[in-house]
């Protein structure tokens, strides 16, 4: 599903770049630096040198479940990256995490008929600003040794590209257990972040792949569209 690939040097955000542009599906944009990396909500995602930052275009009508799709992105770089050998956890929607801490992120954008999917890995590098040292990691400082950036790109566009198109053939489905069984903080309690917040206990996900929280009301499916998962210390 990947045919083209531009990588560049330094970039304001590989998102922008895919949403401005007249690119054809299939064309990936890499960049070694972003200037003004994005995460979800506006955040900002910090895309210093040795991470890999990269975005590519779906079309909208391969994609009705804006939700789905995040999660099987963020799904397919959790199983890349057990493949290099480290267990990792989904934090719902499509963060994947190591040892605790965020070791990778997908942000999915509208624009117009395009939707725009972003993924930032840490790769090399060796440290982070203090606003995020203690919640990122790279692969680097996981395994204690330097990656060829390209290579691990060819392969997780190969894992990407498998999982997507698992999806077009058969749905959510295959995706339910397979996240639900990597999924972090089932079981504890968790505040849901969102126009209104709510205190539950995280029970798994459904079939659509929204979030299943125990709540004092039952067993509650969360549909909100914008939601931010805490732990209550983390408020
Ligand atoms: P949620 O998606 O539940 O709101 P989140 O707090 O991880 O979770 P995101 O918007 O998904 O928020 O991601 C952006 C956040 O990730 C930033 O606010 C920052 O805390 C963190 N972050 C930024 N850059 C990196 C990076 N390179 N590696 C790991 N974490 C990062
Ligand atoms: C998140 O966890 O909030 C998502 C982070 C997504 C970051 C990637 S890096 C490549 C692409 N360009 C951006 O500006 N953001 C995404």
């Amino acid at each position: 599903m990947f045919e083209t690939l531009i990588w560049l040097k330094e970039v304001s955000s590989t998102q922008d770049i895919l949403k401005e542009g007249n690119y054809s599906k299939g064309t990936v944009i890499v960049a070694d630096i972003q200037k003004r990396g994005k995460g979800r909500k506006g955040r900002r995602w910090e895309s210093q040198e040795g991470g890999l930052y990269f975005s590519f275009v779906l079309k909208e009508e391969d994609f009705k479940e804006t939700l789905q799709t995040p999660i099987v992105v963020g799904y397919a770089l959790s199983e890349f990256v057990e493949h290099l050998g480290f267990r990792t956890g989904i934090k719902w929607p499509n963060d994947v995490y190591v040892a605790g801490k965020k070791l990778a992120g997908v942000l999915v954008e509208k624009s117009g008929e395009k939707i725009v999917v972003g993924v930032g890995l840490n790769v090399n590098q060796a440290s982070f600003p203090k606003d995020i040292e203690g919640r990122a990691t790279s692969l680097r400082l996981i395994a204690g040794r330097e990656f060829d950036r390209a290579e691990l790109l060819l392969s997780l566009l190969d894992f990407i590209s498998r999982e997507i198109e698992r999806y077009m053939r058969e749905g959510f489905e295959p995706f339910h257990e397979k996240v639900e069984r990597k999924l972090l903080y089932v079981g504890e309690e968790v505040v849901l972040l969102s126009e209104e917040s709510k205190v539950g206990t995280l029970r798994g996900i459904d079939r659509e792949g929204f979030l299943l929280l125990e709540t004092s009301e039952g067993l509650e499916k969360i549909t909100a569209g914008d939601i931010s998962l805490r732990l209550p210390h983390q408020l």
